[in-house]
């Protein structure tokens, strides 16, 4: 039966006896018509597709919302840590003062649902503050400050107050392994395990340089690093057999995902520096504090590890970059797949986590 017969028979056409008569004769063929058509809407003079809801009936009851759960920590804050530079190579600024944090670590953990506050390393008291946005790939952090008062302010105050006021800690890539840096992030350390070991629940993710400081602090040896050749590739990651994902990051990976990981270059590396697994299992100090969840191979198939997960502290530690697939288009090599998405997207969600024990 063609649409326009309908249309003309409910509009609502202006009154004329003829219409009004037309009207008329076409109510005992309309409700012919209604039970082979059962979707014509009288009310709204809208003629409703078979697979379209006729009416209210056919919307579900929409369940109460239970009152939110007491346990969850509903304004998640993450410190990220400042890196020295400008993180453009001094094309911004080149002042001793000055550090910075990629653009990509703060969405990476906002896009979780979190919020951030930087934990600059040169922070103290008296530091005067001020926050500059260059581009988009970087959120650069203009600290003017004087580094000999801030020493001594170090052991103390400034950086124990701020870690106070968040629920965990991110260490970024970069490349400072020594100096004022290197001792903040040996500081910090101590405190998310203090903090862990005091019963709060309190996540640190490792990232890349992030990682290589934790395996200098953790096995006291500044010396412990061996050259990878591993800059701007993506790879794999290799799962370490006879290890379990229960209670590590790649918990609540989708199965179809994981086994990806495995043969799709779904993560993207870029590091001269790492540990290889029988440097990490063969040092007590590091062996007894990380389990290895995965390897990947370099450029010359040396095997280092790619990530790494503390025996008994909400800590990981990942060669591999994370946040990169989701937020970072410097380079073409980054994986940008939907299913790289993915991996970023997991991760995140893991470290901003409900604690469930
Ligand atoms: C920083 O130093 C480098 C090397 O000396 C120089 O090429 C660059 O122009 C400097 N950047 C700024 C913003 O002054
Ligand atoms: C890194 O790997 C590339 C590609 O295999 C090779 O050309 C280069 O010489 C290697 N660099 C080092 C430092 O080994």
């Amino acid at each position: 039966m063609p649409n326009h017969m309908f249309s003309a028979a409910c509009s609502n056409s202006p009154s004329s006896s003829t219409n009004l008569l037309w009207s008329f004769l076409w109510i005992p063929l309309l409700i012919s018509l209604s039970i082979e058509l059962p979707y014509v809407n009288a009310q709204s003079s809208i003629i409703m597709l078979p697979t379209e809801p006729d009416s209210e009936a056919a919307f579900p009851s929409s369940p109460r919302c239970l009152a939110p759960d007491a346990n969850l920590n509903f304004r998640p804050v993450i410190g990220i840590l400042s890196h020295p530079g400008d993180g453009a190579s001094g094309r911004l600024k080149n002042g001793t003062g000055v550090s910075y944090i990629a653009a990509s670590y703060v969405k990476f953990v906002e896009s979780a649902g979190a919020r951030v506050v930087p934990l600059v390393y040169t922070d103290h008291p008296g530091v005067l503050l001020r926050v500059w946005v260059k581009d988009q790939n970087f959120l650069g952090l203009n600290i003017c400050c004087k580094q000999n008062i801030w020493l001594t302010a170090l052991s103390d105050s400034s950086s124990g107050r701020k870690l106070d006021l968040v629920n965990g800690v991110l260490f970024t890539g970069g490349s400072a392994k020594s100096g004022l840096y290197f001792d903040v992030v040996g500081l910090i350390f101590k405190k998310v395990l203090e903090k862990n070991d005091a019963g709060q629940f309190f996540p640190c993710y490792a990232i890349c340089l992030g990682f290589e400081l934790l395996a200098m602090v953790v096995s006291k040896d500044n010396n412990i690093l061996e050259r990878f050749n591993a800059s701007y590739m993506a790879s794999t990651l290799q799962f370490v057999e006879g290890t379990s994902i229960e209670g590590t990051v790649f918990e609540r990976f989708p199965p179809d995902l994981l086994r990806k990981l495995n043969t799709e270059c779904l993560v993207m590396q870029n590091h001269k520096y790492g540990i290889s697994p029988g440097t990490l299992r063969g040092n007590q100090r590091l062996s007894c504090f990380f389990n290895i969840l995965t390897t990947s191979a370099d450029e010359d198939d040396k095997v280092y590890v790619s990530t790494a997960q503390a025996h008994h502290y909400p800590i990981t530690a990942f060669q591999w970059h994370p946040e990169k697939n989701a937020f970072e288009w410097g380079y073409s090599m980054i994986p940008h797949s939907e299913d790289a998405v993915q991996v970023t997207q997991n991760v995140a969600n893991f470290f901003i986590r409900k604690k469930t024990g």
